[in-house]
């Protein structure tokens, strides 16, 4: 069965503050099975990005390792892990350029060359988001905090990953961008959203906002001072 496998699995990861030596995050077992979504909420500095990022390969851990569909990821193996497993930032980075050049950075990567940017697939997503037309054309330098957050929505979703890592991604958006961030994750992940939806899916969501982890999420989990731990009263 399709939720016994796990997508991505962390056996004993950690992190230290490498100039303090304190513990960020104390060695953490976590699976994210297909179909799973899970929100992680916890206290500002409690390490909640560290831990995805951790999950992202992003940062490197000091100790444990990070798997793949059960299988280790070597060095030579992480652009492709990121390819399937996206992590979205809380203030994320745009280029200089309009929006539809920050859509198209991605395909110059040595990653993507097999894809192709495909703009009316771009313009959908961003309409789903409640963007118009001329979205695409917008100065990225010229984006409120909201549309920057939804553009760079956009960029990973038109991708179509198989595991969405959000940390706080509507954090600084009005309420009705937030629904529509939501339900644009919500399509990604039944496959309604027009990307192959064959591909088993997965995300994690970390939010401050305990009505959002219930609206996003099946499986909550609490971080505190560096320790995840499952939240069954949350669910
Ligand atoms: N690369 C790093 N080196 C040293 N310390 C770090 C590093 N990254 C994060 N920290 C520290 O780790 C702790 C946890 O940070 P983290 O960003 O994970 O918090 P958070 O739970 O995501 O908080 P918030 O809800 O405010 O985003 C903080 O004290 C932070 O200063
Ligand atoms: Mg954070």
């Amino acid at each position: 069965m399709a939720n016994d496998r796990p997508l991505v699995a962390a056996k004993g990861v950690a992190r230290r503050d490498a100039l303090r030596g304190t513990v960020l995050l104390h060695p953490t077992d976590f699976t994210l099975r297909a179909e799973e979504r899970v929100a992680i909420t916890g206290p500002s500095g409690s390490g909640k990005s560290v831990f995805l990022r951790t999950l992202a390969l992003l940062d490197p851990c000091d100790a444990g390792v990070v798997t793949w569909r059960g299988e280790r990821i070597e060095r030579a193996g992480i652009p492709s892990y990121r390819r399937r497993v996206a992590y979205i930032a809380q203030r994320p980075a745009m280029l200089d350029g309009t929006v539809e050049d920050n859509l198209r950075y991605p395909y110059t990567l040595k990653t993507y060359r097999d894809a192709r940017f495909d703009r009316d697939a771009a313009a959908r997503l961003a309409h789903a988001a409640g963007r118009s037309a001329d979205f695409l054309d917008k100065l990225a330098s010229e984006l409120s905090g909201g549309e920057a957050q939804i553009a760079a929505f956009v960029r990973v979703l038109q991708l179509a990953p198989d595991v969405l890592l959000l940390d706080e991604p509507t954090a600084s958006l009005d309420p009705a961008s937030v629904r529509a961030i939501e339900a644009l994750v919500g399509a990604w992940f039944d496959g309604s959203d027009g990307s192959h939806g064959e591909q088993a899916r997965a995300c994690i969501w970390v939010s401050h906002d305990p009505e959002q982890a219930r609206r996003v999420a099946t499986r909550h989990l609490a971080m505190s001072a560096g320790t995840l731990t499952e939240n069954a009263e949350a669910a």
